[in-house]
């Protein structure tokens, strides 16, 4: 890692690799020799559409996305996408939402000011510690998508799997573990994700939409939010986040370069095993989620008390690792992995935990 820099455990926004953050800095003033920088640039031009057109084209390549699936980027991060999706496909029908953590519940509250919303499974009474098993959804067969969220960022749960919907059209927000594994693309008619922990900066949304699902998009929309609308201006209806967007093609030319998505998942799976491991072999830190429901993203676990809690994140920032507080939902700690997070800031990690555990148990 660059000199004084720390290891960055937040949720989101969250560190972004070294090599990405250089080359920015040095293109910042005079991007390419045009004498300004990306910030500078009209969105209409051909410097910025070279930016945006090999964005669009990496994060294709990178992630295997289909052709029958356009790339969107969107404003509004996340959240927009929560009523995105309800204003566009809900349309006073029925949606099916899997309730797996709190951004899963707050897509749910989204979406019924637009609609009927079935909730097929809520794990309110396990504190959201589980990923239910196929049988333990109800799915309604009226359904006009079936909505889930991927990786749970607050309670540090994640799929494994992705449901069968019998042909019901499935939708994820994968927020917190897009780029971090392989997808299957196909299995999907929609991703959508904010760029803050995998992509880049925060604002922006990725969205992989399936074509056949444009022209089935309500009309009453507002075009802000339209798909339709956003796939005829190529994302263009409006001034796009021109400089989110350039940051999102440095983060997929970095995984591309380093070896796809096979590699960061590699290096995720390394370093979730290795604070998953320390975790099962003591019994002074308890982790949150249930050993099949881990995430490889965030990392969820308690110390005996809430003071002792306090004092790790403290003593572990004077040690340079900051944001390991837990959400105020579950408490504890928390340590995001995210793809830049490095090997060694997660081995620097379980070290401090071993030691945090001998001194304080
Ligand atoms: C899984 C998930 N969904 C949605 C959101 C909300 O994202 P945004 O702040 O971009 O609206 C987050 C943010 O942390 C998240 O982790």
């Amino acid at each position: 890692m660059m000199k004084d820099r720390i290891y960055n455990f937040a949720a989101g926004p969250s560190m972004l690799p070294d090599q990405v953050l250089e080359e920015i800095s040095e293109e910042l003033f005079n991007y390419h020799s045009s004498g300004m920088s990306v910030m500078e640039m009209s969105h209409r031009s051909k410097g910025y559409l070279n930016i945006f057109n090999e964005t669009k084209d990496t994060l294709r390549r990178v992630m295997n996305i289909p052709e029958e699936y356009e790339i969107l980027f969107m404003h509004g991060g996340a959240t927009g996408q929560f009523a995105a999706v309800a204003l566009n496909l809900l349309d006073n029908g029925e949606a099916d939402y899997i309730v797996t953590g709190n951004f899963a519940k707050k897509a749910a509250k989204e979406a019924e000011k637009y609609g009927t919303v079935n909730i097929a499974y809520d794990g309110k009474d396990n504190n959201y510690s589980h990923i239910p098993e196929e049988s333990e959804l109800a799915l309604s067969k009226d359904a006009r998508y079936v909505h889930l969220c991927a990786n749970n960022t607050i309670y540090g749960t994640e799929w494994n799997y992705f449901p069968d919907t019998h042909g019901v059209p499935l939708i994820a927000d994968m927020s917190s573990d897009i780029l971090s594994r392989n997808i299957d693309v196909s299995k999907f008619a929609l991703i959508y994700a904010g760029a803050q922990k995998n992509m880049g900066i925060a604002g922006l949304a990725a969205v992989i939409i399936r074509k056949d699902l444009i022209s089935k998009c309500n009309p009453m929309t507002p075009q802000i939010l339209s798909y339709e609308e956003m796939v005829k201006n190529d994302s263009m209806l409006n001034t796009p986040s021109t400089f989110s967007i350039y940051v999102l093609g440095k983060v997929v030319k970095w995984i591309e370069e380093i070896g796809g998505i096979a590699e960061i998942e590699k290096r995720n799976k390394t370093k979730a095993k290795l604070i998953y491991d320390y975790l099962d072999s003591q019994d002074f830190y308890k982790p949150h989620a249930e050993k099949a429901s881990r995430s490889m993203m965030n990392v969820t676990f308690t110390t005996p008390s809430p003071e002792l809690d306090e004092l790790f994140a403290a003593k572990a920032l004077e040690e340079g690792m900051s944001n390991l507080k837990g959400h105020r939902l579950v408490k504890g700690i928390r340590a995001s992995i995210y793809n830049a997070m490095p090997y060694e800031g997660v081995e620097k990690l379980v070290e401090f935990m071993d030691r945090f555990a001998k001194e304080n148990g």
